[in-house]
């Protein structure tokens, strides 16, 4: 069983009422996380990450090894794996942000198999400064939050403290995740691209300009 999967992060604000299931595409980086995390709160959703829900069972046993294995290389768990987090999450979700799936052709088709999207966004942004984010990224171990040694460092000199560095963060990982990114993700965007209902947003402005954008696309 996987422990501590998906936490609800259902706001109190359930402000519209109306139930979304946004998929947020984008590199390693490319903002995934800071967005969704807004967007659970606005919208009263659940963030469906895996990548959250893999650090929390990295140790999990599993017929193709543990996931930490695969993570620290940079490489993707394998897919059965992971269709089996988002299968689940995604059946006790009413209304969700999904970030960090699908990365492959056979993760869409899955997904595809599972639920309807009302929203595909896709971030963009360049890879140096995806490099730039990453590997000054740094999180919050007590409460999620992420940070960044330059361009979003906490005042609170109790909070800078005991923020850490991601291990699949060092710049050698970065590289080989952006390599994994665009042999495997790339497709997936494109597939989106080519079915003609992939919203594409400049994902370089400040957090609060993207997520104007992002909201923009989703009340459309
Ligand atoms: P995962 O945790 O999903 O990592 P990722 O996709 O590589 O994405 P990140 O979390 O690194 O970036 P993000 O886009 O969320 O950016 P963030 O908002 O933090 O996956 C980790 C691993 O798990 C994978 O490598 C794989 O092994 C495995 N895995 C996960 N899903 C899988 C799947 N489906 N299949 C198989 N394996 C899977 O922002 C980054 C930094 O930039 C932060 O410091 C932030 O403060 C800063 N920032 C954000 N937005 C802005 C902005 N607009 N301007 C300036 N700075 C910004």
């Amino acid at each position: 069983m996987l422990a501590g999967i998906f936490k609800p992060l259902r706001a109190a604000s359930e402000r519209s009422g109306m139930s979304h299931r946004i998929l947020l595409l984008g590199a390693p980086g490319a903002g995934k996380g800071t967005q969704s995390k807004k967007l659970a709160d606005e919208y009263g959703i659940e963030h469906v990450t895996t990548g959250d829900a893999l650090r929390a069972n990295k140790d999990m046993e599993t017929e193709y090894g543990t996931p930490r294995s695969f993570m620290e290389a940079g490489e993707l768990v394998p897919d059965p794996v992971v269709n089996e987090i988002v299968e689940a999450a995604l059946a006790d979700a009413d209304g969700f942000v999904l970030d960090g799936y699908p990365r492959n052709l056979e993760q869409a088709e899955y997904l595809s198999e599972i639920t309807d999207l009302d929203a595909v966004i896709f971030l963009d942004v360049d890879e140096e400064v995806l490099v730039e984010r990453l590997t000054g990224r740094r999180m919050d171990p007590e409460t999620g939050e992420i940070y960044h040694l330059e361009f979003d460092w906490p005042d609170d000199e109790a909070i800078q403290s005991r923020l850490v560095q991601r291990e699949d963060d060092e710049e050698d990982t970065v590289r080989d995740r952006l390599r994994v990114y665009r042999e495997n993700t790339e497709p997936v965007i494109e597939h989106f691209r080519e079915e003609g209902n992939i919203v594409e947003i400049d994902g370089e402005a400040a957090p609060d300009e993207v997520f104007d954008r992002i909201r923009d696309v989703i009340e459309e």
